[in-house]
């Protein structure tokens, strides 16, 4: 279980002192920013989300030992696009650095594909990080595996994880593999990134789910609506189940 930090760009401190205690007492020590998140809050930008973790949470170094911290960097705004050079990667992990107050991420994804990469840059941004010491895994996000295998040209790192949409109600990645040769489907058209379950479970990468009770593209959750009620009906037996034991 990971808890996405995306949204807290206009929370209070102790709103944000509280999501982090929650998840903490539930087991879940592992958090998710990017440089990315608050640019679409009013007055926000990037690393607003990574800042005011770091000013709300103030974790000692002992509790920043504890914990997993995960940011993502690539997507560039004004215009919207995707830079994976060298100079942007590096620059971009300095700076979440700084907002979060810390020395080092745990893990640094590659946020969205770059299609026009380089992978010989993102060989040099990834040692010369892991060797200063500021990021410890690398991983990408919502790559296919084509992308993943041109990145592994020149990267030596293990690509430990891509982060890609994933929910009850948007799961054409495993829908796909069931419906493949179908012509009565729409998870029959490729949308699983080639075989993407496939080939994580193959080169052993986590796939980590991102918005999962988000009913798709759109806004909105699966969670108490009408238009899924025996979902709904089926998550709160489970509850129910779990709160009686
Ligand atoms: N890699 C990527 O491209 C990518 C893209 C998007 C997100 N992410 C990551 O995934 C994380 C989760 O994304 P998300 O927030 O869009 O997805 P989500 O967890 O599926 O939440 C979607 C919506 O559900 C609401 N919600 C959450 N828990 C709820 C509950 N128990 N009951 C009722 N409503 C609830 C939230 O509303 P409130 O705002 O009111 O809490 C939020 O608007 C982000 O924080 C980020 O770390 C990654």
């Amino acid at each position: 279980m990971i808890a996405g930090m995306m949204r807290i760009g206009d929370k209070t401190d102790a709103e944000i002192r509280e999501l982090y205690d929650s998840a903490r007492e539930a087991g879940v020590s592992y958090f998710d920013h990017a440089d990315l998140y608050g640019f679409n809050f009013p007055d926000g930008g990037y690393h607003l989300c990574e800042r005011r973790f770091a000013e709300a949470v103030k974790l000692s170094s002992s509790e920043r030992e504890g914990i997993v911290l995960q940011s993502k960097t690539g997507i560039v705004e004004d215009p919207w696009g995707y830079d994976q050079s060298y100079e942007h990667i590096v620059a971009s992990v300095d700076e979440s650095l700084k907002s979060l107050n810390m020395d080092y991420l745990d893990v640094l994804l590659l946020h969205r594909p770059d299609v026009l990469v380089e992978p010989e840059e993102v060989a040099r941004a990834f040692d010369e990080l892991e060797a200063a010491g500021k990021v410890r895994a690398f991983g990408v996000s919502n790559h296919t595996p084509r992308q993943i295998d041109l990145l592994k040209t020149a990267v030596k790192q293990p690509l430990l994880v891509n982060q890609v949409q994933f929910s009850i109600t948007h799961s054409s990645l495993v829908a796909q593999g069931m419906t493949s040769n179908m012509t009565t489907s729409d998870d029959a058209f490729t949308r699983d990134g080639g075989g993407l379950v496939d080939y994580a479970r193959v080169n052993k990468i986590t796939l980590q789910a991102w918005s999962p009770i988000q009913i798709g593209h759109e806004p909105g959750i699966f969670l108490g609506s009408l238009d899924y009620p025996e979902l709904n009906a089926e998550i709160e037996g489970a509850v129910a189940n779990r709160n009686s034991r």
